[in-house]
């Protein structure tokens, strides 16, 4: 061998130990610094204690963090809503997820990130919120505490609100089945001839290629009947459905008495 030949082969050796030490460091520093922690699939993510995130809140320095159902977020590049003395200041530093959907801007309570008692149409709207998050801004870890705990694994709450998404969603779906059988009818009131509610085959913003007519719908738990349009054709069982006095049976529009 020459000797520039074994200069080279040195050269490869040095460089591929300098990475394999390297990545020893690196594992290294990676187990006995603070935070960075294996979830799943080896991904890397930071837990961060409650305590922690509280000091990234906007008062201290330029620095913004706030989680969204457990999930943290680095708002800092939006601090002109979040800065100290900004509308969303609230947010920082904690996980106040409730508020974004009461509006509670004051609620400091154990209680504001606690979400399963809201109604499904806020459990989408709050997912609708950390979708934003997501798009906005970067997530750089999840909060220990009501969603995840100390070493990063979902807590039997993040649990219940999967399955209450689920069964949301599964509400949502059967009332958008409901919806396509009973469209809404159009209403309209003047004081000259009183309430007037017809069919078309647009009512409700249901495009479809039938009319239908007008008729009450009694849905238990409500107190009031809703004017829906009904298919004749279709519609064998009358159930909780109700024509409306002093309107023709297959007429499609109608003057009522509510
Ligand atoms: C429940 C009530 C409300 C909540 C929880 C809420 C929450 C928020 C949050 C978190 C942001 C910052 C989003 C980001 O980082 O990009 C924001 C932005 C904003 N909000 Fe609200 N907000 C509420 C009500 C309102 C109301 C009533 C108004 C108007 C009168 C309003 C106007 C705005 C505007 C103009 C922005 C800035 C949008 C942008 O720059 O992209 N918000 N809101």
């Amino acid at each position: 061998m020459t000797g520039h030949r074994a200069k080279l082969l040195f050269a490869i050796v040095i460089v591929f130990v300098s990475f394999w030490f390297k990545n020893i460091l690196q594992s290294v520093w990676d187990t006995y610094t603070e935070f960075p922690k294996v979830i799943t699939n080896g991904t890397r993510i930071k837990v961060f204690t409650q305590e922690e995130l509280s000091q990234y809140n906007g008062n201290n320095g330029n620095i913004v963090y706030l989680a969204v159902l457990g999930k943290v977020f680095d708002v800092t590049k939006g601090s002109q809503h979040y800065a100290k003395g900004s509308p969303y200041n609230y947010f920082t530093g904690k996980d106040g997820s409730r508020a974004l959907i009461t509006g509670d801007f004051y609620d400091e309570s154990k209680n504001k990130d606690h979400v399963l008692d809201l109604k499904c149409g806020d459990i989408f709207t709050l997912l609708r919120w950390q979708e934003t998050f997501k798009e906005k801004y970067s997530e750089i870890g999840i909060l220990d505490g009501r969603y995840y705990d100390n070493i990063g694994h979902e807590t039997s709450y993040l649990k219940e609100l999967h399955i209450k998404i689920d069964q949301c969603k599964v509400e949502k779906e059967t009332a958008r089945k409901k919806e396509l059988e009973y469209p809404p009818c159009n209403i309209a009131w003047s004081a000259e001839d009183g309430t007037k509610v017809w069919c078309t085959k647009t009512s409700g913003g249901i495009s479809r290629n039938w009319v239908g007519v007008p008729r009450q719908l009694f849905t238990p738990g409500e107190d009031k009947p809703r004017c829906v349009c009904i298919n004749l054709e279709t519609i064998h069982t009358q159930g909780l459905i109700k024509e409306y006095k002093n309107c023709q049976s297959e007429a499609t529009s109608c003057f009522v008495q509510i």
